[in-house]
């Protein structure tokens, strides 16, 4: 089948949203998700680890401590104690009382309301750990408006046996010297450097999507850089501040 997130050339960029919309919003929440969406991002990217008692959570960090009101490593913490913590008072006044969502959660917004999910396994995850969160994607009945993307191989390659129908992206902060090899040895939908990686050798656009293979390159804020990438070919970005790029984009 051809790869979908290919963009023919003089058509939009694929948006993802960085942990939602996560300058106008506390990141990685149901708020900022939404914000996006109304935004016009068409993905959101969001960032998932297990608590103490297993249940995937939305959490950038390894801790609680920067983006709640609590201390902690996710999982040492359980569920009901990740519930009762504030993760909107750090971003604004206004938003104290905006708690943790659960994978589930935010997966159920989607699928109501409309979106897609960009979803970061963080690096660690046992394979039992990979296949809660895929248990959590089946139950929601979004495993076609999923893409599974890790720095971590180990994360993709559970992913893939567990779940076969799932796109994965693999995400790197350097060039592979064969990106076109790893992306086919991982059976990748997606190869996703960050902007300073794909400067190095942009010529890596055309050699993945010559092999079928996507590129979305990640975080970038500044429209300068938005426009060097859309003539690069790229097909997706992953930005801070997704309305802005939607509205960009939508001048094609
Ligand atoms: O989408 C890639 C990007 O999210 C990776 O960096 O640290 O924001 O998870 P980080
Ligand atoms: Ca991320």
């Amino acid at each position: 089948a051809p790869n979908t997130f290919i963009r023919t050339p003089g058509s939009p960029l694929t948006v993802i949203a960085h942990r939602g919309a996560s300058s106008a919003a506390p990141e990685n929440t149901l708020i900022a998700q939404d914000v996006a969406r109304r935004g016009g991002a068409n993905w959101i990217e969001t960032d998932v680890q297990p608590s103490k008692d297993g249940v995937p959570f939305i959490l950038h960090d390894s801790t609680v401590d920067r983006t709640t009101n609590g201390t902690g490593a996710i999982r040492t913490l359980t569920s009901t104690q990740l519930k009762a913590l504030d993760a909107g008072s750090w971003f604004a006044p206004y938003y104290a009382g905006v708690r943790l969502p659960t994978l589930a959660e935010q997966l159920a917004d989607l699928r109501t309301r409309g979106g897609n999910m960009f979803l970061e396994i963080k690096s660690g995850h046992s394979k039992a750990e990979v296949s809660q969160i895929v248990s959590v994607i089946r139950q929601q009945s979004m495993t076609n408006r999923v893409l599974v993307q890790s720095f971590d191989v180990d994360a993709l390659r559970y992913a893939r046996e567990l779940a076969p129908e799932l796109p994965l992206g693999l995400i790197r902060s350097t060039l592979d010297a064969d990106p076109v090899a790893i992306a086919t040895e991982l059976g990748l939908t997606a190869y996703n450097p960050s902007n300073a990686a794909l400067l190095t050798r942009p010529a890596v656009v055309a050699d993945l999507h010559r092999a079928g293979v996507a590129m979305m390159v990640w975080t970038v804020d500044a429209a300068g850089s938005w426009q060097q990438l859309e003539q690069l070919g790229v097909d997706g970005i992953v930005t801070n501040r997704p309305a802005e790029l939607a509205g960009w984009n939508a001048a094609f």
